[in-house]
This record gives structure tokens, sequence and C-alpha cells, in this order.
């Protein structure tokens, strides 16, 4: 057994659960356990369990079988130390949080989760002094300085599957049907199951799109002898109209939260709207052509991960062990260049990654004849 600087360690897995978080509790579990002899404890529930002190003993038999199964053991929740609901009030967790991991023995928290993970796991160091150690996990893609995030690329998979079907039914009808895909304000998940799935018109949040520009594509497509199509719509899309009202909601409900608060509220949510029956109404309306709509939604987060993401949450969890074991904390495990690497969570917590307008896979996508959207 190799020599250790970190003899126990906590983890949580926190935010939307997704394909992988099994695997990846299962790696960094074996690796700690059998290659450095550490104690790992399970936090249940995300950063509320921290809180309340909810806790199970995690050891090589606990963690057996797990690899393949969808969701996560330990359970997660959306729950930040700093701002948490408590018996109905809200109220800063964060010194509670920290002292329960000190009654643990805990030398490090390893939190699973996307960006607002990588936030709290920031903050839990900063403001309590806490070791924190996380991994980038996002069906969304969108945590930034990694490559990848697990959940990526079965959440790819399951949305890829999802419009080959449509192909068939709307061919069978000649309709339009727009399939949205979920992505929060990120547009990966949509352009690679669109590309992937051969979508005729993919629309992402990065590009506002024009209604004219997607109508006048569909009828020309119809005219040229092409039966239906298929559109791929990441949910956090907008048209141009609907991007500049929403930047004014945002601004207004930002400043309405300093007003309240004092902090001008870095996390606004997106109002969940029924995107895709609303744009499936308007082409309808614009084309003359029938049109249908499905939203994939939690489907895209549930059941198995891929052979890639088992692969891609193993590596992570080993990579884990070997840097805490190593004494290397407040970093986040992602990927470069097909290398798992360290990278500090100082330069991920707070920042996003979207689709660069100058991305490879949009220029594919244009090449292959795809409409993003605008001219
Ligand atoms: O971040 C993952 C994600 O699935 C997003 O794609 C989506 O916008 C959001 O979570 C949905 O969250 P919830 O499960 O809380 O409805």
């Amino acid at each position: 057994m190799a020599n250790t600087k970190t003899h126990c360690i906590g983890i949580l897995t926190s935010g939307g659960d997704c394909p992988g978080l099994n695997a990846a509790i299962r790696g960094i579990t074996k690796a700690a356990i059998s290659d450095y002899g550490m104690h790992v404890i399970g936090i249940l529930d995300g950063f509320r369990g921290l809180v309340e002190n909810r806790t199970v003993n995690l050891d090589s038999d606990v963690v057996s079988g797990i690899l393949t199964h969808g969701g996560t053991v330990l359970g997660t929740s959306r729950d930040k130390p700093r701002k948490m609901t408590m018996g109905g009030e809200t109220l800063d967790m964060t010194h509670t949080a920290v002292d329960n991991a000190r009654r643990l023995g805990i030398d490090c928290l390893v939190c699973l989760g996307g960006g607002g993970t990588q936030k709290n796991a920031l903050h839990l160091h900063k403001a309590g002094g806490l070791n924190v150690l996380t991994l980038p996990k996002t069906i969304d893609n969108d945590v930034a300085e990694t490559d990848i995030s697990f959940g990526f690329d079965t959440a790819m998979a399951i949305a890829t599957e999802a419009i080959d079907r449509l192909h068939t039914t709307a061919l069978s009808h000649q309709r339009l049907i727009v399939c949205e895909v979920m992505g929060h304000n990120a547009g990966w998940l949509a352009l690679g199951a669109g590309i992937a799935g051969g979508a005729d018109v993919i629309l992402i949040p990065e590009i506002a799109y024009d209604l004219e520009v997607i109508s006048r594509f569909l009828v020309q497509r119809r005219r040229s002898g092409k039966k239906f199509s298929i559109i791929a719509l990441a949910e956090g899309a907008c048209s141009v109209d609907e991007a500049r009202i929403a930047a004014r909601a945002v601004k207004q409900l930002k400043k309405s939260r300093k007003a309240a608060d004092g902090n001008g509220g870095d996390d606004i949510p997106l109002v969940q709207e029924p995107k895709a029956s609303r744009l499936a109404r308007h082409l309808q309306r614009l084309t003359g052509i029938e049109a249908r709509m499905t939203s994939l939604g939690h489907v895209q987060r549930g059941g198995i991960p891929t052979p890639t993401d088992r692969l891609l949450c193993t590596r992570l969890g080993a990579k884990a062990a070997e840097l805490l074991a190593r004494g290397t904390y407040n970093v986040m495990v992602g990927v470069k260049g097909g290398e798992c690497v360290p990278i500090p969570l100082q330069k991920v917590a707070g920042f996003k990654k979207t689709v660069p307008l100058d991305h490879s896979l949009l220029a594919t996508a244009r090449r292959v004849g795809t409409c993003l959207g605008v001219i």
C-alpha cells in the first residue's frame, strides 16, 4: 500500500443527478481504500446531508456492483451551504457544514457535481478552510476548464437515439418535429446529438435564432423533395426577440435581488417553459407544415452510463484518489487533451463553458447543410 497524506475523505454528490455518478463514487472509493488504505465516508443528499450530519460508511462491498447503475447511491440535492432552507427559513449553514466535516475526521471533502457544486465546494474552502476536491459532472458539459464532463456522453447517446427514432415517424407523416434537449444555458448537448442524429435544424442558446430564416429553410427543404424535418432545440435557445426580453428580465431580477439581500444574484434560473411546443406552433403557422414536438427532459439523465462515461468516471475517480494521497487539494480533476489532470478550483468555480461561435462543431454542422437558425 502506497503512502498517503490523506487518511479520511467524505464524498458527496450534488446538483442534478446523471449516469456515471455511481461509477465515479466506486472509482474513488476502490482506489482510495485498496491503494492507500483511506477511510471513505459517503455523505447523503449533497451538501444538505453534510449540514444534517447524515452519512454512510463506504467500503469495497458497498460500492461493488454499482458501476453500471444510473443515479447516485448517495442521493443528491441542489442545496447550497450558504443559503439553505431549514425549518422554513433560509440560513447560512457554512460553518455547520465545515464543523460536521471536521467532527467526522474528514481531511478532504470530495464533491461530484456541475457548476453550482464547484462554487459551493470553493466556498467551503474559502469561508471555512475545508480542503475540497471536485469532479466535473453534468450532462450539460458546461463545466469550465475541462474538455468533457461525465454524464454528457450518455445524455448525448439518449438524445441521439430519440432523434433517430423521430426521423421515421416524421417521415411517415410528412411532419416537422421539434425535439427539445436539455443543456441549461449551453448548446453542447443539442449540437452533439443534433449532428450525430442528423437533425436538419439545430438551435442552441449561444446563437439567437430567427424564425423567418428557419421557416424559409424548412419550406425550401420541402420544395426540394424532403417531406419531413427534425429540429433539435436546446432548452436554453431563444429567438432574437426572446433573447432581448430575457436579457431585460434578468437585469430586472438582478436588480430586485440586490435590493432584497444586497447580493447581485449569481445564479439566475432559466424561466422553464415548454419552448418546443411554442416553436412547433410558430413553425406550423409560418410554413403551413404540420408540426409536433417532443421534450426529452429527465429521460436524458436516467439509466445506465455508456462505456465512455464508465471509463471516464473510473479514470477520474482513480486520479482523484492519487491526488488525495499526495495531498493535492482545492482542485477539480478535469480532462485536458485526453489526460486526467488537477485544475485549480479557483479557475473553475463561477465560470461556464459554452459553445464558442468559432467551434469546429458549428462549422461541421453548417458544412453538412444544417440550419443553425441564422443566415
Ligand atoms: O444541469 C443538468 C440539468 O439536467 C439541465 O440540463 C437542466 O436544465 C436542469 O438540470 C434540470 O434540473 P432539475 O432536474 O432540477 O429540473
